[in-house]
């Protein structure tokens, strides 16, 4: 952190980081200015006066964006006249707006609607016609544009030529006639389009995907971690259950975090919110019939017993730390070999520099921590003694190889498929235990920069009561650590890496494991 100074804000004194604009400084200590355009990620560009603050001594009103705080400052940000300079940007920004609000998705998390209660504005002073504008555009890649709700601010503009670099998108004429547009036959294309959604402070860009599916506020957000590849983004799962229904994830959204993922997701990770609700595994099966859960599991004990020595264990490269710290244990208690094989899960060439790894395991790091083999000609040459193999959630199909190679492999051994989704060995395997997936239980996952990160349940779902720990505990007939305050000591204990996490305060961005909290 670089040195506080002293500045004063509505006649309260407030202590500072030097160096940054008025808008980031005060919101660091909880202080919101309202803005349009600025954004931390793209800096200033000054181009809607949103934020507009009297600063004493200056020569007229100053943008917050643009300020930078200085010792002994003296701002003010409450008083009638500040109150008034807002009130009059919005009423510009108002003037052709089409106030569908009802109607639209960011109702609830707009900054227009936000700074329009606050500042009290009421009557339109308007007395001709609005400017009508286009609505329902399809700008590509899922991004929905509508003209008419757009303040100008080019938030969109600048994060498409900043960070994509692609600058798919424009502002074109002047005036009221002024709109974001793409070019002719050109529409947005980059994996990391539907972050134009979030930037957007207003409901002129909505996510195709999402729109009116759900109000925000019906909706609850719980702090997770994307498990679409090795980079772990933060992220916010927005879920809800309506009446009669199920509860469902209906959103990721990115979470910020300056160690990780920064301020964004890719549109992959962003959509991969579909899969916790599409797929699911939800009936066991036991002597290849569906079965109850404890029938099947009371199977797959009785199978286990009897190859005492002769089992092989795989686990998923995504599953939390703590699953495979109970997964090992699980292998131990049955003198079995566990394994952590998952070169299927990388996928060439699907890496780039912005986030996006090309491993697609959300946890292959903590199997190196754990000292799990991912060695595939240990794996295979474990395989042909063994008698029965529990597959532990790992995809063993995503390669076209691996799929003939493994099916080779297991013909004639009994299959344990513990899984949350309804993958080729749901089908295949003789005994099947369904199992949570990653928003129905918490834990850590290391990413591909030793960041450890939390995961926290978002949802419970009655059809998958069990978590893979307690899965894994019922299989070896609960002689076997899971509850998971004690998998955590014994990770510490056994693990010099974890060794100094404090679980109980785990930062929200994460622990880095090379060189602490950032
Ligand atoms: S579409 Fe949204 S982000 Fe883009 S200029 Fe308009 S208001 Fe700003
Ligand atoms: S980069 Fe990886 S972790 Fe981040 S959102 Fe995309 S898939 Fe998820
Ligand atoms: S946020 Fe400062 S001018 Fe737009």
């Amino acid at each position: 952190m670089s040195k506080l100074i002293t500045m004063n804000v509505d006649g309260q004194e407030l202590q500072v980081e030097e160096g940054k604009n008025l808008i980031d400084a005060l919101s660091a200590v909880g202080i919101h200015i309202p803005h349009f355009c600025y954004h931390p990620a793209l800096g200033f560009d000054g181009n809607c006066r949103m934020c507009l603050v009297e600063v004493e001594g200056a020569r007229g009103p100053q943008i917050a964006c643009n300020t930078p705080v200085k010792e002994g400052m003296k701002v003010s940000l409450s008083s009638e006249s500040s109150m008034n300079l807002r009130r009059k940007v919005l009423e510009f920004e108002l003037i052709n707006h089409p106030l569908d609000c009802p109607i639209c998705d960011q109702a609830g998390e707009c900054k227009l609607q936000d700074y329009y209660m606050e500042a009290g504005l009421s009557k339109s002073r308007m007395e001709v016609e609005k400017v009508a504008k286009e609505k329902n555009l399809d700008f590509g890649c899922g991004v929905v544009h509508d003209q008419e709700r757009c303040v100008l601010c080019a938030r969109c503009v600048r994060f498409l030529r900043k960070y994509t670099k692609t600058a798919e998108l424009g502002i074109v004429n002047r005036c009221d006639k002024a709109k974001v547009t793409t070019f002719p036959e050109k529409p947005i294309n980059n994996r990391y389009a539907l972050n134009v959604v979030d930037i957007c402070p207003v409901g002129a860009m909505t996510s195709r995907d999402f729109r009116f599916k759900q109000r925000v506020w019906f909706m609850s957000s719980e702090k997770s971690v994307c498990h679409g590849c090795a980079k772990g983004c933060s992220i916010y799962v927005d879920h809800n259950q309506e009446k009669y229904k199920a509860e469902r994830v209906y959103r990721f959204r990115p979470r910020e975090n300056a160690q990780v993922n920064g301020h964004f997701m890719c549109d992959a990770g962003r959509l991969s919110y579909r899969k916790e609700n599409e797929n699911r595994l939800t009936t066991a099966k036991a002597s290849e019939r569906f079965e109850a859960v404890d029938i099947a599991t009371s199977q797959a004990v009785a199978l286990l017993s009897a190859a005492k020595g002769k089992a092989v264990f795989i686990v998923s490269p995504s599953w939390t730390t703590e699953q495979m710290a109970v997964a090992k244990s699980l292998a131990t208690h049955y003198d079995g070999y566990l394994s952590g094989y998952a070169d299927g899960y990388i996928v060439k060439g699907d890496g780039d520099d912005l986030l996006l790894k090309e491993d697609k395991a959300a946890n292959r790091a903590s199997l190196e921590l754990l000292g799990i083999s991912t060695d595939r000609q240990k794996l295979i040459s474990n395989l042909k003694t063994a008698e029965v193999v529990v597959v532990l959630n790992n995809d063993l199909s995503l390669t076209a190889s691996d799929k003939r190679e493994f099916e080779a492999l297991f013909a004639g051994k009994q299959v344990i498929f513990v899984g949350s989704h309804r993958i080729a060995l749901a089908d295949s395997a003789q005994t099947v235990i369904p199992c949570a997936s990653y928003t129905e239980y918490a834990g850590v996952v290391v990413n591909v920069d030793s960041i450890l990160q939390e995961v926290t349940c978002a949802i419970e779902k009655e059809c998958f009561a069990r978590r893979p720990e307690q899965v894994m505990a019922a299989l070896s007939g609960n002689a076997i650590k899971a509850e998971l305050g004690a998998v955590r000591q014994q990770l510490s204990a056994s693990v010099p890496a974890l060794a100094q996490v404090d679980w109980n305060a785990i930062p929200e961005n994460g622990l880095n494991l090379k060189g602490g909290a950032q």
